[in-house]
């Protein structure tokens, strides 16, 4: 990599990391930084067949969510690698107060680059991060790598399948950080050519759509707050109201239109 694409790398994964630290965005989406929530967690949980056997690696854990919800269920042991400090450090204060300590790790550890030795786990998940990385193809390596022969993946992720209107790129490259998704065929691609078989697709784009909703819920009642209190929480929360619900409206429209879609992929580590 020269030393300008080095940099810029560098430049998307702080923002990307900060964006996700900001305490208004934990406002909006909530303990859970990824569509579907704990229930299409639970659901990833069951398709790569978790039990108390499982040594499971999240990449991109946030603030540990996923990690403590399948830990719980599964009766797992999860190691949640993040590059946020701050994050990592919710996630060992929620696992503390969930008494799950014993079967959780958080560690600060960059996706392209795993801190951990080749073939150490039995399961690699990765909840709406792999579109956040510079180099997706080095953190699919990377989690190929770290997962022993004959091992499960399982990833979410937006897809984007058509071209995305300009007012909506803006968005959706620098503020959210999904600059890079695929469509859901060049997921599948990157990780077949990686070496996992049984790649398979599933469609999850209602999890976009309950999103957008209570986005744009929460939006409507900011502006009631405000209207009522007769106070500019916009200015003071930097949101301009009317901006927000255009780019919603206009992102429900897309969705609608198969645009982008939230997909679930799964597969198996082949022998090489
Ligand atoms: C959309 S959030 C998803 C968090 C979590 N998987 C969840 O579903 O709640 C993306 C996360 O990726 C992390 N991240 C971004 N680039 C990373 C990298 N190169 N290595 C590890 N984590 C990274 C961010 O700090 C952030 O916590």
């Amino acid at each position: 990599m020269s030393d300008q694409h080095e940099k810029s790398a560098e430049i998307i994964k702080s923002c990307c990391t900060k964006f996700y630290e900001n305490d208004l965005v934990s406002l909006v989406l909530g303990e859970n930084f990824h569509p579907g929530g704990e229930e299409l967690t639970l659901y990833l949980g069951e398709k790569l067949r978790l039990d108390e056997n499982s040594l499971v690696l999240d990449v991109a854990c946030g603030s540990g969510t996923s990690a403590i919800t399948l830990a719980k269920r599964f009766g797992c042991h999860v190691v949640g690698i993040d590059l946020s400090e701050k994050n990592l450090a919710k996630a060992r204060v929620k696992a503390n107060a969930a008494r799950l300590s014993q079967q959780l790790n958080f560690v600060k550890s960059d996706a392209e680059n795993i801190t951990f030795e080749h073939e150490t786990f039995d399961v690699v998940m990765s909840e709406c991060a792999l579109c956040t990385f510079p180099d997706m193809k080095a953190a699919v390596n990377e989690m190929h790598r770290v997962l022993k022969k004959g091992g499960k993946i399982g990833i979410t992720d937006v897809t984007i399948e058509d071209e995305i209107p300009n007012n909506l790129k803006e968005v959706i490259y620098h503020v959210i950080c999904i600059a890079g998704a695929l469509s859901a065929p060049g997921y599948q691609k990157i990780l077949s050519e990686r070496g996992f078989i049984d790649v398979h697709f599933e469609d999850h784009s209602y999890a976009i759509r309950e999103i957008i909703e209570r986005i744009g819920k929460l939006a409507l009642s900011l502006d009631i707050i405000e209207k009522f209190c007769e106070c500019d929480l916009a200015e003071s929360l930097g949101i301009n109201f009317e901006r927000a619900n255009n780019i919603l409206k206009r992102g429900f429209e897309e969705l609608e239109k198969g645009t982008f879609r939230y997909g679930l992929f799964t597969g198996i580590r082949g022998e090489n």
